[in-house]
């Protein structure tokens, strides 16, 4: 029988060799008076350092003319993630496959957003993720296949005049690639869009894209920087929350809302600020107690957190005391700053069936209070780091999903993937959003996104 930490190692680590936590929960099939809904809980892997996944295989290239060739780029927070696609036309439709032979991604670190102070350095990342896309396409293909850039929440979180200074950088790079591309391709797209896109990638993993709005599967997606919640509402809801897309002959009218700061990194680092405040108001000796810290950790300047006194001050002053409800506890009180929206998103939410939510609390609580020496032990070839991520994680899942947006904890229908459908296809909303601007492109359907 699995350990109750096996457990939640098993559902909070799906990629963990190469990737550190970053979640995605699917709810689905949602309807105003939920009947039988399922829900998914979904990985979206940020991999820390540099991660090449093979594709296309290099020596072979099929050169039927009838395939085409498109790519996103995924400028995160934590690095830029070139997606190259290979699809081709079925009686003028495309059709996407997302297999080895059809997809290849490869991301460099760290993000755009981390050139804030030297937009020009942007460049040179960049530059060999072109190098990389090029490679997978055939060259006399280049001029008609198309190159987009988005950015995300960590670009969301830097002044405009900033964003526009990388993204001017990032536009010379890609105009010059041989692709097709047009300056507005390359942009800082909305916490929404980027929920609709993963909202798109999803329900075509499931074959409900297409089909019937409310048997469509709605999503949570709880990134590095940002939350988004994701699903057809047949309800109506504030203008503001509410898109339409067109797929095929369909039209979808989809909430999407997106919570800037509540990704998990984010999150993990305001936990940390207000740790420091208090140790900073209320202690004679400054020691303040980080329950969400597995025991015996020694925090250090070498962390992964960013380098600044502020943070040297800060991780002095901390010590470990794993403690899962205490932990759940301090990450509730940070969402409930953010109460008024997720008041809203918790109405729909209504749902009630046995699940494997209930069973990350002991297995949250189990690691959280293990020894850090002896987790270490236990999980040897686990990245440390992403080690260290996984007491927070559990509570912030609970206090999110819970506390929050008011999933049951016995909620049957809630699951976990980093990949869904009978093709395994990746739910990382780049995916989505190539689906989505390709069946614009071929005319066969039209969105109104953005
Ligand atoms: C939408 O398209 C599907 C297949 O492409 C077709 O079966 C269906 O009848 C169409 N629906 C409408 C309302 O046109
Ligand atoms: C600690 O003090 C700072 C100002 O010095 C204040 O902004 C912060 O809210 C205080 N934190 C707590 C927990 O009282
Ligand atoms: C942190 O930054 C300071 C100055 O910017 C530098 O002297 C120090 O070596 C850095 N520490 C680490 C761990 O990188
Ligand atoms: C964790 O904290 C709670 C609340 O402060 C306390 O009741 C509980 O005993 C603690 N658990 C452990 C294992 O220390
Ligand atoms: C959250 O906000 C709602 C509406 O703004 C309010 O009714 C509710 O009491 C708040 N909940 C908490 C725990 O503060």
């Amino acid at each position: 029988m699995k350990s109750e930490t096996d457990l939640l190692k098993a559902q909070i680590l799906p990629d963990h060799h190469q990737s550190s936590p970053t979640y995605t929960f699917t709810e689905s099939k949602f309807k105003p008076k939920p009947t039988k809904s399922i829900i998914l809980l979904t990985f979206v892997s940020v991999a820390i350092t540099l991660a090449i996944f093979f594709a296309f295989r290099s020596v072979i290239f099929n050169r039927r003319s009838s395939f085409r060739y498109s790519v996103v780029i995924d400028a995160g927070s934590s690095g830029t993630r070139a997606h190259v696609f290979r699809y081709w036309l079925e009686s003028g439709k495309p059709v996407f496959d997302f297999g080895k032979e059809n997809y290849a991604s490869l991301k460099l670190n760290p993000g755009l957003s981390s050139y804030a102070d030297n937009p020009e350095e942007a460049s040179v990342s960049l530059k060999e993720l072109v190098e990389f896309a090029k490679g997978r396409v055939p060259k006399r293909m280049l001029k008609n296949s198309d190159i987009r850039l988005m950015a995300t929440a960590g670009m969301r979180l830097l002044q405009e005049t900033v964003q526009e200074q990388i993204l001017e950088v990032t536009r010379g790079v890609l105009r010059s690639s041989g692709f097709r591309f047009r300056d507005e391709w390359a942009s800082v797209i909305s916490g929404s869009d980027e929920g609709i896109y993963a909202w798109v990638v999803a329900n075509h993993a499931l074959g409900s894209l297409g089909g019937d709005p409310l048997q469509t599967t709605g999503i949570v997606t709880l990134g590095g920087a940002s939350a988004q919640v994701t699903f057809v509402s047949s309800e109506p809801v504030p203008p503001e929350l509410s898109r339409t897309i067109t797929y095929g002959n369909v039209s979808y009218k989809i909430y999407s809302h997106s919570f800037l700061h509540l990704g998990q990194n984010e999150a993990h680092d305001k936990l940390w600020e207000s740790l420091h405040n208090s140790a900073v108001n209320s202690t004679e000796d400054g020691i303040v107690t980080d329950p969400c810290t597995p025991k015996g950790y020694i925090f250090d300047q070498n962390s992964q957190k960013k380098n600044s006194t502020e943070e040297s001050r800060l991780t002095a002053s901390l010590q470990a005391a794993g403690n899962f409800t205490q932990c759940r506890s301090a990450t509730f009180a940070m969402l409930q700053e953010g109460n008024a929206s997720f008041y809203y998103t918790s109405k729909f939410f209504e749902l009630h069936e046995k699940g494997w939510l209930s069973e990350m609390i002991p297995a949250g609580k189990r690691f959280c209070k293990e020894e850090w020496s002896k987790l270490k032990d236990k999980y040897p070839t686990t990245n440390e780091e992403y080690l260290l991520g996984y007491c927070f994680s559990s509570a912030y899942i609970i206090s999110m999903l819970h506390d929050s947006l008011g999933f049951a904890l016995d909620d049957g229908r809630i699951e976990f993937a980093s990949k869904a459908g009978a093709k395994d296809i990746p739910l990382d909303w780049a995916l989505g959003a190539f689906i989505l601007k390709t069946s614009d492109y071929s005319g066969k359907s039209r969105k109104m996104l953005g």
